[in-house]
């Protein structure tokens, strides 16, 4: 290893650099990971992917509970209440004993952690922490963080980001979100089922951009019958808090009249962007893109020789499961094996109630690329859902009209994000509508819809 320190530095501990860190050390590579924030796992353990489910449970099972759906199945509780700090200190838990796991992982695989901000003195050499080291290969793993909205400027008090509004003290009156995608639809559902009504307002003509078209569709009216507000190709053009509250200035997207509407709470969930700053790129001999990611090639190689990139701060869908690939696969490279990750096929998952969930081309895209076969089933017709009255979704799925292999697959069911695997995993093999057909599924249970919108794509769905 001559005069380097480590074989393998990361920077960023998140879930596409600790999984890096951790494969490239079970590889035997001498490795180190560069963090700054207190504790491992990024975005998506601190304040991301794990806050915001252990939410969405708690604050789901308050809604049955509060809105009668357990006296219903004749679950009576007399006399509940919510208890936000508990609620709060639950999601405190979920993070810590998760973030705690990962700084046992690290310990357990030698991994040495670097607390501090990297920043790159030349393409094999980094600072952090006061120390400055060389290593072999450098993979950039620092992620993302909230993309700003000129003239609604985030308070943490009353104009919040992701952060900030996991941490809500009490439940607003009137939440306004601006932004109608994932993270608007998570936490608003979040805090419209402890009780504040919430109004998205959406620059688009429709939510969830990316998604099925006939999906998005859906899942608007599923929410609008959940009491969402939306107020669709509309822009925020400004915010003014006072003591009671922000005075919101809207105005059609396509120009117009402007309108201002009154919230306790704004929350800004217009996208986020990659995390490049402060890290003197240009020292490594390196550049961003007009995307502000650090362009790769199909095996994680920068346009430096021995500098990485993965995850959120590289091109790709900005999700956890991806990074987490990508980790896997770029320490595979480094240590001369084959490292692979199917871009087309990650499965993206909105965890609302019903999930959404999707893999593949959506059927716009696909009828773009030739002509293909529909099959849908509704979760109306599967016995499971039924008997849980959850009545609401279906499942889609798109072949090749010729070939029959599957193109897509999308889904609104309560436990979508669950089902989608399966179907990530036929298509990972190349399977056919027929072959997710014929294969047996277990009964009862809403996986059943999946294959009966296989048996609908050649027309022969038992239940409807
Ligand atoms: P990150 O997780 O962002 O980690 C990067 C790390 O690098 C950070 O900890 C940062 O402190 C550190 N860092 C940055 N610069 C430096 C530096 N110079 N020196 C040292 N350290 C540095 N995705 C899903 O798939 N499922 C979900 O349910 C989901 N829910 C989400 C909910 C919310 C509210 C948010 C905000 C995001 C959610 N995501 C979800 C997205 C997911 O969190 C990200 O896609 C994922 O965390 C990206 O991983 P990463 O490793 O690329 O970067
Ligand atoms: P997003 O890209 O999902 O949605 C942002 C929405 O804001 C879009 O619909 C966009 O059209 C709209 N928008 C943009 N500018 C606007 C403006 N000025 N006024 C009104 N609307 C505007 O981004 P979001 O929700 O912030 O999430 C960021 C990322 O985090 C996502 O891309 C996703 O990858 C990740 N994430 C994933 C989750 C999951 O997998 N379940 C959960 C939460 C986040």
């Amino acid at each position: 290893m001559a005069d380097y320190d480590f074989d393998v530095l990361v920077i960023g501990a998140g879930p596409g650099g600790y999984v890096a860190a951790i494969r490239a050390a079970q590889l035997g590579l001498k490795t180190a990971c560069a963090e700054s924030r207190e504790t491992l796992g990024g975005t998506c353990l601190n304040v991301g992917c794990i806050p915001s489910k252990a939410l969405l449970h708690a604050s789901e099972l308050y809604e049955e509970a509060a809105g009668g759906a357990l006296a219903k199945l004749g679950v009576k509780i007399e006399g509940m209440s919510l208890d936000l700090d508990a609620m709060h200190a639950q999601r405190l838990d979920a993070v810590k004993g998760l973030t705690g796991g990962i700084e046992y992982l690290f310990k357990k695989n030698k991994v040495e952690w670097l607390k501090g901000r990297a920043s790159f003195e030349s393409a094999d050499t980094v600072t952090v922490g006061g120390r400055t080291v060389r290593a072999k290969n450098i993979v950039i793993a620092t992620g993302s963080s909230v993309t700003p909205l000129p003239g609604v400027t985030v308070d943490h008090d009353r104009i919040v980001d992701s952060t900030s509004a996991l941490e809500l003290p009490k439940v607003p009156g009137h939440m306004v979100v601006i932004g109608g995608g994932v993270i608007g639809l998570e936490l608003g559902s979040v805090w419209r089922r402890l009780g504040a009504k919430v109004t998205v307002v959406e620059y688009l003509d429709q939510i969830l951009p990316g998604m099925d078209g006939e999906v998005r569709k859906e899942a608007n009216k599923i929410f609008k019958k959940q009491g969402f507000e939306f107020k669709l190709s509309t822009k925020v053009t400004g915010a003014e808090t006072s003591g009671e509250g922000v005075t919101l200035t809207l105005e059609p997207a396509a120009g117009g009249a402007a309108e201002t509407m009154q919230a306790d709470v704004v929350l800004v969930a217009i996208g986020r962007r990659p995390n490049t700053e402060g890290l003197a790129l240009d020292k490594a001999g390196l550049q961003v893109n007009k995307r502000g990611q650090v362009d790769i090639d199909h095996d994680f190689r920068t346009s430096v020789p021995g500098i990485w990139a993965i995850g959120d701060v590289a091109p790709g869908p900005m999700l956890a499961h991806k990074a987490e690939d990508e980790g896997i696969a770029v320490a595979e490279n480094i240590a001369g094996q084959t490292g692979i990750v199917n871009h087309a096929v990650i499965p993206s998952v909105v965890y609302t109630n019903p999930e959404i969930a999707g893999v593949g081309l959506t059927e716009e895209a696909a009828k773009e690329q030739g002509e293909i076969k529909v099959g849908k089933f509704p979760m109306l017709g599967n016995s499971r859902a039924k008997t849980n009255h959850e009545p609401n979704g279906f499942v889609k799925v798109i072949a090749d009209a010729k070939s029959d292999r599957v193109l897509g697959v999308w889904i609104i069911a309560v436990p979508a994000g669950t089902m989608i695997a399966q179907a990530a995993q036929a298509m990972e093999f190349g399977a056919t509508s027929e072959d997710i057909a014929y294969t047996c599924h277990a009964h009862p249970t809403h996986s059943e819809a999946l294959k009966e919108a296989a048996m609908a794509v050649t027309g022969k769905p038992i239940h409807v």
